[in-house]
């Protein structure tokens, strides 16, 4: 089985008795109440999907990671995983600090050690490669707060009421039941379609098992829903899978949209998942046209294997050629534009919206009819 990154697979959870003792004080701390975002790398940061990560960034990890895609201690990490807040809600001391969510439940407790300023420019430049605020990832960073604070979190065991919501322990736990040895992993915050069946298929002819991992995390507004999503997926495993190759599960972080630096964050959370190969195929994490089609491969190929060890597998643009009569790639057909069937995004969603389906050889006729009851608004039960 391959090592999570940094070696150990980190467990942030509480034990029954620490997290008694945590919420008897919990009352009398400083307290913040996170977002949404920082939620979700709460949760992944909980279960050790961000190992060797232990908590928010501290300055040096930050400064480090920004600059030269590495934690202060040398190992790859390309995405900040940051606490930002306002300058008034900024804790006077370090110590504990208790962290709840929107609704008001608590959900860990922040060992503060640093806070420090930070230059939200920079960041956006270096990780996204634009200080563009229209771009959604550098929107949010220019959104939220001017401080950030760094420091070990311990979180409390949330009652997992979702099938999906399988831990690095799990995935790791259920790849060695099945006897899987090499494993992809797929991350998605789309729609499934023919080309991502036919990329997430060449890559199972090469490996024993395919880890279907939809990020379920915040996406933008016109991104399709998660539960929308994972129902697609659902309805094709049922027709067009093999059960026994092939584990589906939600991968709880939120987009960044930052495309070949995000190509990298993915594929080290996929290895801590157990993953020993992780699909990169065109635009990965990308959005608009900030990003050429093949960057985020270049990225990867840029860092050295032994720094990365799960191994990138990479797939130029996909699509059906009527000439060929089957799904190909621009590396396997010679055919033209006029043969290829190719659909942006937005061509699709005003289909969608007119109650139209794309084309079979575009969308499968069972997930186009979701899609199209979710552009409704109607529930549909698959
Ligand atoms: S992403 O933001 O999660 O990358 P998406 O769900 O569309 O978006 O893509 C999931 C994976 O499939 C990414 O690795 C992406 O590069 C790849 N991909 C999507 N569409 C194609 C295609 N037509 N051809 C090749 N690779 C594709």
């Amino acid at each position: 089985m391959i090592a999570p990154h940094g070696g150990l697979l980190v467990d942030l959870v509480a034990s029954a008795g620490r997290e008694a003792e945590l919420r008897a004080r919990a009352g009398g701390l400083p307290r913040i109440v996170l977002t949404a975002r920082q939620l979700s790398d709460l949760d992944l940061l909980a279960i050790g999907a961000l190992s060797p990560l232990e908590g928010f960034m501290g300055e040096s990890d930050y400064t480090n990671v920004v600059a030269d895609m590495r934690l202060a201690n040398g190992l790859v990490w390309s995405i900040p995983v940051t606490l930002a807040v306002d300058r008034a809600n900024v804790p006077r001391d370090d110590g504990e600090i208790a962290l709840y969510d929107e609704a008001g439940e608590l959900r860990a407790i922040l060992n503060l050690r640093e806070r420090f300023a930070y230059d939200k420019t920079r960041e956006a430049r270096e990780v996204y490669g634009t200080e563009d605020g229209a771009h959604p990832g550098v929107a949010a960073i220019y959104a939220q707060g001017d401080v950030l604070l760094g420091g070990p979190v311990t979180v409390f065991r949330s009652i997992e009421t979702d099938p999906y919501r399988l831990t690095p322990a799990q995935t790791r736990a259920e790849f060695a039941a099945r006897g899987w040895r090499t494993i992809v992993g797929f991350q998605t915050r789309n729609p499934v379609h023919r080309a991502h069946e036919y990329i997430q298929k060449c890559a199972l002819e090469l490996v024993d098992g395919l880890l279907l991992h939809p990020l379920v995390g915040e996406t933008k507004a016109d991104d399709i829903p998660a539960d929308v999503r994972m129902q697609c997926y659902r309805v094709l495993l049922d027709h067009y899978y093999p059960a026994d190759r092939v584990l589906l599960a939600a991968m709880p972080a939120s987009m960044r949209y930052a495309g070949p630096r995000e190509a990298v964050f993915h594929a080290l959370i996929r290895k801590n998942y157990g993953c020993t190969h992780f699909i990169v195929g065109r635009d990965h994490a990308g959005v608009g046209t900030y990003y050429g089609t093949y960057d985020a491969q270049k990225l990867m190929d840029s860092i050295a294997p032994a720094d990365l060890e799960i191994i990138p597998l990479k797939f130029e643009n996909s699509f059906y050629c009527h000439s060929c009569a089957g799904m190909a790639s621009e590396k396997t057909c010679p055919h033209g534009a006029d043969a290829r069937v190719s659909l942006s995004g937005s061509a699709v969603r005003t289909m969608l919206l007119a109650g139209e389906s794309p084309p079979p050889e575009f969308s499968r006729p069972e997930v186009a009819r979701i899609l199209i009851e979710a552009a409704r608004g109607t529930a549909v039960s698959a």
